[in-house]
């Protein structure tokens, strides 16, 4: 790994079709969403960050969300020329758009291609067809698999989402599921267990006692199953719940785990920029139309523009770079940091988690085993607090 990791994009979409009942992120339901009012809103917060920010080379693109398969073609498409207006991109530069598997969303595939993205990755979630409706997703089996078949005429790269962990999800019924997953998967699956998030339905439905989670050992299982099936099949686990073949890693994420810089627009964003020689993390405005006001009266999108303090920029660059098996290389550390990995770390809590088996140190930098990615929140508070 170079010393470098890029400059990536991320833009984001914040709306939904509707509000899935485990999902925390930046998404909101719209009776009517003015578009062209939108476009050229995420087009002026580009403008504006592109201005502090010249000379960058794009080595990614991100849309998410949001569902951004619900933006037409026409806007992705403008957001990447003005894009491209700005920087240059990288000849391999990777341009993914999150989609959700339905037909709609399947039928515009090829103007996205047309407009410039060449990498999608869809919500397909389960391919179960009681577990999508629990997950309270509008597609079902059929149309996952059919919208992933046109992904996939369309886009040489593309990955999708499934979440286990579910109620009453045995590891025989998650074998099944994996291996129809593994018969259309391409380069990339994302697996996520379920969590669930405060603020949600499914927070509420659980307390409730409405369902019950697998418990701990269930859970393991459940992973185990994962690892075992996906690393059989080629899919390595490059971080803790995304598994690729060599060279399908996606190139997007690896920008914020190898903790290089990014920018974010749109509702919500965040961004680490190295501006000066210093890490700035920032922020948008959350609500979207407290955003588009935002940007409309000429005011910054950001909210809050912090400049990490040393310790904090370390903190950072092990929570995103022990997620990756590849872990941190010296060079990237040091170039971050500005000290060796010994010299910064205390040696007796690096030396109990070496001892113990959950973190490795050697020529090529430090990385996490596979048990230590397991509890990686355990072992960071081990190592720093
Ligand atoms: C931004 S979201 C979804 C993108 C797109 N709107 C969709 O739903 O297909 C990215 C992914 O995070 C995962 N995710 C979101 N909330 C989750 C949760 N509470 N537990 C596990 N995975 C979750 C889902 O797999 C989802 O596809
Ligand atoms: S999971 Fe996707 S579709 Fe569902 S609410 Fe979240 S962002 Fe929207």
């Amino acid at each position: 790994m170079s010393a470098d990791p890029g400059f990536a994009l991320y833009l984001h979409w914040p709306f939904c079709k509707s509000k899935c009942p485990y999902c925390d992120f930046n998404s909101h339901v719209r009776e009517q969403i003015d578009e062209a009012r939108w476009r050229s809103a995420l087009i002026s917060e580009l403008d504006r960050a592109a201005a502090t920010l010249r000379g960058r080379r794009v080595a990614s693109v991100f849309f998410g969300g949001g569902t951004p398969s619900l933006m037409a073609p026409v806007t992705v498409g403008a957001l990447l020329d003005r894009a491209a207006g700005h920087w240059a991109f990288a000849p391999e530069a990777e341009i993914t758009l999150e989609a959700n598997p339905t037909s709609v969303e399947a039928a515009r595939f090829a103007d996205f291609r047309a407009a410039g993205v060449n990498r999608v990755s869809l919500g397909v979630q389960a391919l179960d067809d009681a577990a999508l409706r629990f997950l309270g997703r509008h597609h079902d089996v059929a149309q996952a698999r059919a919208a992933v078949g046109v992904a996939a005429r369309h886009f040489a790269r593309y990955s999708f989402d499934l979440i286990y962990a579910r109620p009453g999800q045995t590891p025989l019924s998650w074998r099944d599921e994996l291996a129809a997953a593994l018969a259309m998967a391409g380069d990339h699956l994302s697996v996520y267990q379920l969590t669930i998030e405060p603020g949600t339905a499914f927070f509420t439905a659980h307390a409730r006692g409405d369902f019950a989670l697998p418990d701990d050992e269930g859970q393991a299982a459940l992973y185990e199953t994962t690892q075992e099936l996906l690393e059989g099949a080629g899919l390595t686990a490059y971080e803790i719940s995304n598994h690729a073949r060599r060279g399908g890693e996606c190139r997007h994420n690896l920008v914020y785990w190898r903790y290089g810089d990014y920018l974010g627009i749109g509702p919500g964003a965040h961004g680490r920029l190295t501006l000066d020689g210093q890490k700035h993390a920032l922020r948008n405005r959350r609500a979207p139309e407290t955003w588009l006001a935002a940007i409309e009266g000429g005011a910054a999108a950001c909210e809050e523009d912090l400049v990490l303090a040393p310790d904090e920029r370390r903190a950072e660059l092990l929570m995103m770079g022990l997620r990756l098996a590849e872990g941190v290389s010296r060079a990237r550390f040091c170039a971050e940091t500005g000290r060796d990995i010994e010299a910064s770390l205390e040696p007796a809590r690096l030396a109990q988690l070496i001892e113990g088996a959950f973190l490795v140190l050697d020529e090529k930098g430090l990385r996490a085993t596979a048990a230590g990615r397991q509890r990686l929140n355990a072992v960071l508070a081990a190592l720093l607090d």
